[in-house]
């Protein structure tokens, strides 16, 4: 059996679709081939999207009498096969989800002492990604080492299967994760599709910038984009959605700190606004720069004004450049000075940034020294600098 043959397989962030958000338990064959048309019809294939991932409440209840899990037929009457032929015929790959536990975290069988015949099954099936939760783990036993069983299991399996953990951030997920195999981990807790939960996620990954890179990057859950409120889980949606300023500024956010991005909005359905933001090709170059440097902060002058939810994010870029997001998560509009120096560009240095808007997709002009944009509450401002003389 030959084993891993993609040396590239995880040096991206990922990009693709989860049924989660929005579907919960109500998914089937049908919707799934409808999001692939959709996604080669509409130009998400194109902008680089790739995974289609049926999350949690896909099989039975039970295992068969050889431990194997079943596919719920009244949900996949044609099997798993067939569905992943269907995503392969259209450029696409195919993405599943277990479960380190006993059980996924809605009940149904988890791979716990089945990883390796779950991993088998799975490449038969051609299943190109793995989506692997947190819920039942027995306590005796530690998460960093079945994290690290399923890696083996899927690099032995006989097919390129991308490994995304997810448990959440909890035991120090930062500090082993990356050696354990796995090409990105969650590091939150569930996303919701409300204002309040992207700032709480946002915030809590601020520091944790050296925890992300090629091959092992940090997830900070899938994307709320789109949804407006609409999922069929009250946990996710009932709130009742964000507007489209904050939904650009979660995706801003998201490319920024170089989280993969996973849509979870009804892709069908996406109005002109939802696919403005998700097809954004300069957020989308940020979000793959090959180099994958994480995003560090700096605090807008003066300091002692500021309060934390107003900062700027800088990526260096693989060619020299510089992305720099301008974040307002507070509630009033504020000012944010950027001052270069703080992004090791002296006055001294005679060079001046020429600046880029990656949402208006216009330029901005040459600044020396500093610039400082007034961004409206909950908004943001994306550009891409270049350095000049
Ligand atoms: C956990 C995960 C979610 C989703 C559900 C499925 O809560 O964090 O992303 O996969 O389980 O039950």
């Amino acid at each position: 059996m030959s084993n891993n043959t993609n040396a590239m397989m995880g040096f991206a962030p990922a990009l693709g679709w989860n049924s989660w958000n929005t579907f919960t338990w109500d998914i089937n064959e049908q919707l799934i081939r409808d999001v692939a048309d959709v996604f080669v019809t509409e130009g998400y294939r194109d902008a680089g999207y790739e995974y289609i991932v049926i999350d949690d409440c896909w099989s039975l209840k039970e295992r068969d009498a050889d431990g194997n899990l079943v596919v719920d037929p009244a949900k996949f009457p044609s099997g798993m096969k067939a569905l992943a032929d269907y995503i392969h015929d259209k450029g696409l790959k195919f993405g599943m989800y277990s479960c380190v536990g006993t059980h996924t975290c809605a009940g149904y069988p988890g791979s716990f002492e089945h990883e390796f015949q779950d991993a088998a099954l799975f490449a038969e099936w051609g299943v190109d990604y793995l989506k692997y939760d947190y819920c039942f783990k027995p306590r005796h036993v530690s998460g960093e080492l079945l994290y690290k069983r399923m890696s083996l299991a899927l690099k032995n399996c006989g097919r390129d299967i991308l490994f995304s953990a997810c448990n959440w951030g909890e035991d120090n997920v930062y500090e082993w994760i990356r050696e354990s195999g796995a090409h990105m981990y969650r590091s939150t807790g569930d996303i919701r599709d409300n204002w309040d939960s992207v700032k709480e996620l946002a915030l809590s990954q601020l520091g944790k910038q050296s925890y992300t890179g090629s091959f092992c990057h940090n997830d900070m859950d899938m994307l709320i984009v789109g949804m407006y409120g609409g999922s069929n889980s009250d946990f996710i949606g009932s709130i009742g959605g964000c507007n489209d300023i904050e939904y650009k500024t979660h995706f801003s956010l998201w490319s920024m700190m170089g989280s993969p991005l996973m849509i979870g909005c009804d892709v069908r359905k996406a109005n002109q606004a939802t696919k403005d933001i998700l097809l954004n090709p300069d957020l989308l170059a940020i979000n793959q720069d090959p180099e994958a440097r994480g995003a560090y902060r700096i605090k807008p002058e003066p300091q002692w004004f500021h309060t934390d939810d107003v900062f700027m994010l800088v990526k260096v870029l693989t060619e020299g450049d510089l992305a720099i997001g301008f974040f307002n998560l507070s509630d009033s509009q504020r000012e944010l000075s950027l001052q270069f120096w703080d992004m090791g560009l002296p006055y001294a240095s005679g060079y001046s940034l020429s600046l880029y808007d990656c949402w208006e997709h216009k330029e901005l002009g040459v600044f020396r020294e500093r610039y400082a944009p007034v961004v409206a509450a909950h908004d943001c401002l994306v550009v891409r600098a270049k350095l000049v003389k």
